[in-house]
């Protein structure tokens, strides 16, 4: 069944959806996204979400969309329309099309192209992988140096997962100057002696919302969280590792470049952390 998806202002069909081939964010990654899940058809950290969307904006000097007043509304309205229980909103906001290529930033006027649209996924959060817990790989960070802002420009990314399927593991934890920055699309953490370690904030990480989230719960329940870069040696010898993003919650990490951390096995912070996460933000999910 098709999609009912969204473009500048309409609600239509996917085939139907269509946006410039002049489009800045086609031609030039000239744009900025946001991925917010789902749980029993509401939407989880949405503020958090609407919030990083409009910084993502202004620290680009990209005009705010009409939509910003209504995103909540057409996040609901796509839930609906397509019947989300379970899954993923993705939101797109481009600096518009100025009807041909050109370097040069299209006037200030210019509509920006905003796209909206579902992904399905019944049962996200009791994924089976996270039962067992995933395997990395640490790749080079080659990435250009604003990561705090969220842009489209994800073929590194893309690379690093390909990668990682290469070698046989499940995803790429990104190294710059002999530290882990992240993750290809998620925030990266590891446990030692108790304490949870994660990269501060700075313009070399997207600033999680689930990163948020989970520090903020760790914090209440008296786990103790210090906020450093780690290696990939401190990462493979660490009691655990795990990740956050929108989309996989918290993410136990059990094997790192082929070795094994900890155990083997999700540890008990991670797996804790992934239910507190998810009990929270369906509580406050909207
Ligand atoms: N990715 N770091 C990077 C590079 C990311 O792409 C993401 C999210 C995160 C985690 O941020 P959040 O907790 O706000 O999802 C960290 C999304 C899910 C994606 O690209 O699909």
């Amino acid at each position: 069944m098709s999609r009912i998806v969204y473009v500048n202002g309409e609600y239509l069909p996917e085939e139907q959806a269509t946006v410039s081939i002049f489009d800045r964010g086609f031609l030039f990654a000239d744009a900025v996204y946001e991925v917010t899940s789902v749980l029993g058809g509401k939407l989880l950290d949405f503020d958090g979400h609407a919030r990083r969307l409009a910084r993502s904006l202004s620290e680009l000097g990209m005009t705010p969309p009409p939509e910003m007043e209504d995103l909540l509304t057409i996040h609901r309205e796509l839930v609906a329309r397509n019947d989300i229980v379970d899954g993923l909103i993705y939101l797109q906001v481009s600096r518009g099309s100025a009807g041909d290529r050109d370097f040069h930033f299209p006037p200030a006027d210019t509509r920006p192209t905003v796209v909206l649209f579902t992904q399905s996924k019944p049962g996200l959060a009791d994924s089976p992988t996270a039962k067992v817990g995933i395997s990395v790989i640490s790749v080079e960070d080659i990435r250009w140096g604003r990561r705090d802002i969220k842009t489209v420009q994800l073929l590194y990314p893309s690379m690093a997962k390909m990668m990682a399927e290469k070698a046989g593991a499940d995803d790429a934890w990104l190294v710059e100057d002999g530290k882990v920055t992240e993750g290809s699309s998620n925030n990266t953490y590891i446990v030692k002696d108790g304490k949870i370690i994660t990269r501060e904030l700075s313009k070399d990480i997207l600033h999680g919302i689930t990163r948020a989230a989970v520090l903020r719960f760790a914090e209440e329940a008296q786990m103790v969280v210090e906020e450093r870069a780690f290696t990939i040696d401190e990462a493979k010898a660490a009691d655990e590792a795990f990740f956050t993003s929108a989309s996989a919650f918290v993410m136990p990490v059990v094997k790192v470049d082929g070795e094994t951390v900890g155990t083997g096995k999700p540890g008990p912070v991670a797996v804790r952390l992934r239910e507190i996460y998810l009990e929270e933000s369906r509580k406050t999910a909207i």
